[in-house]
């Protein structure tokens, strides 16, 4: 089955197939063709160009619209139960996200009811959240586990996980976040060992990648380390929550252990971006958690004029950023952080993919991806998208070369 977009005022995001992400100077540039089609091919894109349009068996007419690979979402934990309200009026009080943990709240308030909530509803939970971003423009992402906080809960969570992919053809990695807080009963150097000798091996045959909190009240690097030793052993890569709340040494530690992100990085300095220029790990940052909880903002400006890539990502999470929206999230990366909209899109886009290992199939417009693919209103621009930040500018969703309704 072959499906045109025909009219496409300016298809944006071209990259060739061996382009895995952007650094430095490459994220201002955002490659497009001017009044193009692009043919898809089943669920991928085949090809596209400009001039006479090819056969096909189904004709989307964008109608001058713009067309843009999805928005790659890194970093979301969108598969909990119930929500932290009673927790945002405490914040709104006055509390801090380390006072509402330290009063056993946060993490371990969503544990306790993750616990007793089924497998069933879980999934209807966080079906429920998926569906929500697909329809905000999101076409691959990555979902973590970290509220089970037991061997079983995590598991429970992992194979939600999984009937999450198989339930939907945006791309979904899957990450074990036994790490997220020590859970309940349990003292630190006890729950290490669970997550690395009773979790880990059951995470394999689940999980993409493993995650630890490392920061301070959580986890330490040496606790990170011990977890990073053991999820290699289980064939796990790390993308690791580093130096949200302090400067955690998770930066290191992650890049020490090959991580494929290290992401949050709302408190670093030159030795953070000295050790990323040494390494292959994409530097994620969280804006919508910073917005959130009144946090600094990542120095994305100055990882970039390093020479460094940068994504972003949502972070949808009951506690620190209960919005996958990757519009707003583009948006505050120009307001907030001051990245040009180029920039801001070279990070939710391919650099996102990149910071979950799936480049090869989303991030841009290249023949033999994914078909995720949004299609603007007549007349949006590039800056437009994070400029006019509520306004609805895009018309069509595209999953796997499908309409999503
Ligand atoms: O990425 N920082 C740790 N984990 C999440 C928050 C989790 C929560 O509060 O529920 C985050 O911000
Ligand atoms: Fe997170």
């Amino acid at each position: 089955m072959k499906t045109l977009i025909k009219n496409i005022s300016s298809l944006i995001g071209i990259l060739p197939p061996d382009v895995k992400c952007k650094r430095g100077e490459e994220m201002s540039l955002v490659e497009s063709l001017e009044n193009a089609w692009l043919l898809i091919e089943g669920d991928h894109i085949d090809s596209f160009g400009t001039g006479g349009c090819p056969p096909s068996d189904k004709v989307i007419d964008a109608a001058g619209g713009m067309v843009m690979p999805s928005f790659c979402d890194s970093h979301t934990h969108i598969v909990y139960a119930g929500s932290r309200e009673g927790e945002f009026l405490d914040k709104i009080n006055g509390l801090s996200y380390e006072e509402i943990a330290r009063r056993g709240g946060g993490i371990l308030n969503s544990s306790d009811l993750l616990k007793s909530t089924d497998e069933d509803e879980l999934f209807a939970q966080a079906l429920g959240r998926l569906d929500e971003v697909l329809a905000k423009g999101t076409g691959a992402l990555e979902i973590k586990s970290g509220y089970g906080l037991s061997t079983e809960g995590e598991i429970k969570s992992l194979r939600v996980i999984k009937r999450l992919k198989e339930s939907r053809s945006a791309v979904i990695k899957s990450t074990f976040l036994g790490a997220h807080a020590v859970g309940r009963g349990y003292c630190k150097s006890d729950y290490v060992r669970l997550v690395c000798e009773e979790m880990m091996p059951l995470a394999e045959g689940l999980a993409d990648f493993v995650d630890v909190f490392c920061d301070e009240g959580f986890f330490t690097p040496e606790d990170t380390a011990a977890i990073l030793e053991s999820g290699a052993r289980h064939g796990l890569r790390p993308k690791i929550h580093a130096n949200e709340l302090a400067v955690s040494g998770g930066v290191q530690v992650g890049v020490r252990f090959d991580a494929v992100s290290v992401d949050h990085l709302e408190r670093t300095g030159q030795a953070e971006i000295e050790a990323l220029l040494e390494s292959r790990t994409m530097p994620v940052m969280l804006p919508g958690a910073s917005f959130f909880l009144g946090m600094p903002y990542g120095k994305a400006k100055d990882f970039i004029a390093a020479g460094l890539p940068v994504a972003l990502a949502s972070d949808y999470n009951p506690g620190s950023s209960p919005s996958g929206d990757m519009r707003f999230v583009m948006a505050l990366g120009c307001i907030k952080m001051r990245l040009t909209p180029a920039q801001a899109f070279n990070a939710v886009t391919i650099n996102g993919a990149c910071a979950m290992d799936a480049a090869d199939v989303a991030g841009s417009i290249t023949p033999g991806k994914k078909a995720n693919l949004l299609i603007t209103r007549p007349g949006v621009t590039l800056t437009g998208i994070p400029y006019n930040y509520t306004t609805p500018v895009v018309a069509l969703k595209l999953l796997g070369g499908r309409i999503l309704q």
